[in-house]
C-alpha cells in the first residue's frame, strides 16, 4: 500500500494527490500515512546511518535522509530541496546548569538555508506542489514561513505570494521574502485572519497552500526529531522542549516520534513540552483545563513568531501531549528576553521565539517537572539575525515591560587611545549570572 491522507477525526481516506487542507466528511486536519506495516520489515537504523555524509542529493538532505518515512513514491526529479537540515546539536553544560537540568542539548534549526526550521516543511511541501503540478504557493506568516517559502518557490520556478500582518513583521523575515522576489501582501489583520484569507483566496484561485495546515509540511518536519535522535545515537533523550505557535512543529514532533516507536527505532518515547508566550497561550490555557475548553485569545508578544491567538494544529498538538505524555508551559517577554540573552552569549544564538525552550526548560525544572537528572533537547527554532530589532532592543534597555538583566552595552567612544584604554580597563558587566 502506498501513502494516502487520512482524516485524523473520523479516518476518511483520501489518495495521496488530492488537493485538501481538512476533511470533506467532517473538517477534521489531514494526516500524510504510510504504511507502518511494511515499513516496520523493511527499515531499520543502518537505512538512515549509512547515508550519513553522503554528497548525493536528495539524500544528503536532513529531510530526505529519511525519505521512506516522508514521502517514500515521490519521484527523486521532483523534489525541491537545498540540503535543508543536517543542523547541529550543541551541548551545552553551562546553560544545563543554569536551567537546573543534568544535560542540555540545543538542536539549532536557525541553521538551516533559510534560517528556520520551516526549511525542513518546505522541501515537502514545494516538492508536493510540483507533483501536483502548480505554479503559484501561498502562505499566511508571522515571518519565517514566508521567507522560507519564498525561497523555495524562486528555487522550483513557482510564484510565492505572501500575507503579512501590516506590523511587527521582524526585519530580517520580511526582508527575506521581498528579496526571494514573493508577491508580499501586508494586510492589517493579524495572522489568525490572514490565514483565514490565504485559505479563503487560494481556494478561489488555485493556488497551493502551504502553512502548516498542509499536511506535507508536518512530514518534513518531524525530521527535527528523527536528527536529532539519531544524532543521539539513537538513545531517547528524556524532553523535548520547543516553542509553540501555529503548533505545526510540535504536532510534527509527535507524529515523528510515534512513528519511530511503531517502527521499533526507538524503544520509548520522550516527552514533549510546548512553550507559549505568556500573551499568545491559547494552548496553555486548555492544558491547564484538562483540555476541556479552547478558547483563541488576543495575541500580543515580543515574539513575534508565535503571535498567534488560534492555532490551527491545536488538536494535533493535543494529540501529540497525550502520545508523548507531555506538558504545556508559559514563559513572560522577560523570560525570553533573558533566555535568548543567555543563548546569544554562549555564541550560539537564536531569536526570540526559539528561547522559548531555554526559559521552558528553566520554568519547568523549577517546579519539578522536569527533574534534575533527565537529558533536555531544546528547539532553536530560527537564527539570531532574524530579529535584530529586538536584540539591540534588549541591550540597550528599550524594549517595552522587559529590562535587560543581561545586558551587553554597546559603547562609544571619541577616537582616542586614552579613553578607550579607560573602557577596556573598566569593569564589564558580566554577560552570565
Ligand atoms: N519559532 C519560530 C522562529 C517560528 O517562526 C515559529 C512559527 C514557531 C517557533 C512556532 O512554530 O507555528 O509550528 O508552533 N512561525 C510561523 C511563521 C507561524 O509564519 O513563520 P509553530
Amino acid at each position: 500500500m502506498s501513502s494516502i491522507l487520512q482524516c485524523m477525526d473520523c479516518g476518511r481516506e483520501y489518495p495521496i494527490q488530492t488537493v485538501l487542507y481538512t476533511c470533506d466528511n467532517c473538517g477534521g486536519l489531514l494526516d500524510v500515512q504510510h504504511d507502518l506495516d511494511i515499513l516496520h520489515k523493511t527499515v531499520t537504523h543502518d537505512t538512515f546511518d549509512r547515508r550519513l555524509g553522503t554528497l548525493d542529493m536528495p539524500l544528503s538532505s536532513g529531510v530526505w535522509r529519511y525519505k521512506e518515512l516522508i514521502y517514500p513514491e515521490v519521484d527523486p526529479a521532483l523534489i525541491v530541496s537545498r540540503n535543508e537540515g543536517n543542523t547541529n546539536l550543541y551541548p551545552v553544560s553551562t546553560l544545563a546548569a543554569w536551567a537546573g537540568v543534568k544535560t542540555l542539548y540545543f538542536k539549532h534549526e536557525g541553521e538551516n538555508p533559510t534560517g528556520s526550521f520551516k526549511d525542513r516543511g518546505m522541501t515537502t511541501g514545494v516538492s508536493q506542489a510540483r507533483v501536483l503540478g502548480k505554479t503559484r504557493v501561498a502562505c499566511a506568516s508571522t515571518g519565517n514561513t514566508s521567507a522560507s517559502m519564498a525561497a523555495y518557490a524562486a528555487f522550483a520556478g513557482m510564484e510565492g505570494i505572501v500575507f503579512f500582518q501590516n506590523r511587527q513583521i521582524a526585519l530580517g523575515k520580511l526582508s527575506q521574502a521581498v528579496a526571494y522576489g514573493a508577491t508580499c501582501i501586508q494586510i492589517s489583520a493579524d495572522f489568525d485572519r490572514n490565514l483565514e484569507l490565504v485559505r479563503e483566496i487560494s481556494e478561489k484561485l488555485g493556488i497551493y497552500v502551504l502553512n502548516s495546515v498542509n499536511p506535507f509540511r508536518l512530514e518534513g518536519q518531524k525530521t527535527i526529531m528523527f536528527e536529532a535522535i539519531q544524532q543521539l545515537r539513537w538513545r531517547v533523550p528524556d524532553w523535548i522542549v520547543c516553542p509553540g505557535g501555529n503548533l505545526g512543529n510540535s504536532s510534527a514532533f509527535g507524529k515523528g516520534l510515534y512513528e519511530l516507536h511503531r517502527l521499533g527505532l526507538v524503544d520509548r518515547m520522550p516527552r514533549i513540552a510546548i512553550i507559549q508566550a505568556e500573551g499568545a497561550n491559547p494552548l496553555y490555557r486548555a492544558f491547564r483545563q484538562g483540555f476541556r475548553v479552547y478558547e483563541p485569545v488576543h495575541a500580543e508578544t515580543i515574539a513575534t513568531a508565535i503571535k498567534i491567538g488560534n492555532p490551527v494544529n491545536y488538536p494535533k498538538a493535543v494529540r501529540a501531549l497525550r502520545w508523548t505524555d507531555g506538558v504545556v508551559e508559559q514563559v513572560s517577554d522577560q523570560e525570553i528576553m533573558d533566555a535568548k540573552a543567555l543563548i546569544d552569549g554562549c555564541g550560539i544564538g537564536c531569536e526570540p521565539a526559539s528561547a522559548c525552550s531555554l526559559a521552558g526548560t528553566r520554568k519547568l525544572a523549577q517546579a519539578g517537572v522536569i527533574r534534575p537528572g533527565d537529558t533536555v533537547v531544546g528547539i532553536l527554532t530560527g537564527h539570531i539575525l532574524k530579529d535584530p530589532d529586538a536584540t539591540i532592543g534588549y541591550h540597550s534597555d528599550s524594549l517595552p515591560n522587559v529590562t535587560a538583566t543581561y545586558p551587553n552595552r554597546l559603547q562609544q567612544a571619541e577616537p582616542s587611545v586614552d579613553e578607550i584604554v579607560r573602557i577596556l580597563e573598566g569593569a564589564r558587566e558580566p554577560a552570565m549570572p
